[in-house]
């Protein structure tokens, strides 16, 4: 039987799509400050100005113009001709590995088009604004829904099952990720320690890029099409 195969993907799979990356010289780090829009306790003080910065993304990702590229879709493809298991782990909250067929997906940063509730937990289908005058489906509270993304400070999701997965992988490839980030830039550490093949695929070496047995530089709708019709052997 063929090996598992875990993807692990960030920004820059997104960014061919017209979705900014985060620390590139033209990111959403180089208008923004994490501390001012990214944290829990950025939404206690101004929760008007981080409603603002993730209502302005979740905008940016509806807008028509905006689909998945040739990466995510070769993603896809490698999910239903792998004659293994195939995951992706995603720090991304847009849903462009959805809207191109992947399945196997855990979104560790959250997912932009779903909102929380702080009051009731409640987590759903968010495609609007989301402000002060919200109200929860669930408990009928105003003002306390939030996106459902994942803020500094804050645990990301599904870790347990994301690091499963890696244990047991026998291909581990990280795409489009800067490695700056953590615990997503430790996971290539228990991809080596499973003894699993390492592949980074970038733009520019990473910050974990000597943790890869194998390294590819390049735009990700090239390289990533190009990897999957080599694993594929075709
Ligand atoms: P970064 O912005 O840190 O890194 C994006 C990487 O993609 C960089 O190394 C770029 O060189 C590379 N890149 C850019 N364009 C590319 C292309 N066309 N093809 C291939 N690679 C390309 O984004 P992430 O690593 O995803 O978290 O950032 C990790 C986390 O930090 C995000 O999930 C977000 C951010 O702050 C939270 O907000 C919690
Ligand atoms: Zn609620």
């Amino acid at each position: 039987m063929a090996g598992s195969i875990v993807v692990l993907t960030g920004a820059g799979i997104s960014k061919e799509s017209g979705i900014d990356t985060f620390r590139d010289a033209d990111g959403v780090w180089s208008r923004v400050r994490i501390e001012d829009v990214a944290t829990p306790s950025a939404f206690v003080r101004d929760p008007v100005k981080v409603q603002g910065f993730y209502n302005a993304r979740r905008r940016g990702l509806l807008d028509p113009k905006i689909a998945p590229n040739a990466a995510h879709a070769a993603l896809a493809r490698l999910e239903a001709e792998w004659p293994g298991p195939v995951a992706i782990v995603t720090q991304n909250v847009d849903d462009l590995h959805e809207r191109a067929g992947s399945k196997n997906l855990l979104h560790i940063h959250g997912e932009l088009l779903k909102s929380r509730c702080f009051a009731c937990g409640d987590v759903r289908e968010a495609r609007v604004d989301l402000g002060a005058e919200s109200v929860c489906a669930k408990c009928g509270n105003d003002g306390t829904l939030r996106p459902h993304v994942v803020w500094f400070t804050e645990m990301p999701f599904f870790m347990d099952e994301a690091i499963a997965a890696v244990r047991a992988c026998a291909i581990f490839a990280s795409i489009g990720t800067s490695g700056a980030v953590y615990p997503a830039a430790g996971l290539v550490e228990h991809a080596r320690a499973a003894g699993a093949r390492t592949v980074e695929i970038n733009l520019e070496p990473s910050e974990v890029a000597s943790a890869f047995a194998e390294k590819r530089y390049g735009p990700a709708g090239v390289l990533v099409p190009a990897f999957v019709a080599e694993l594929l052997g075709r």
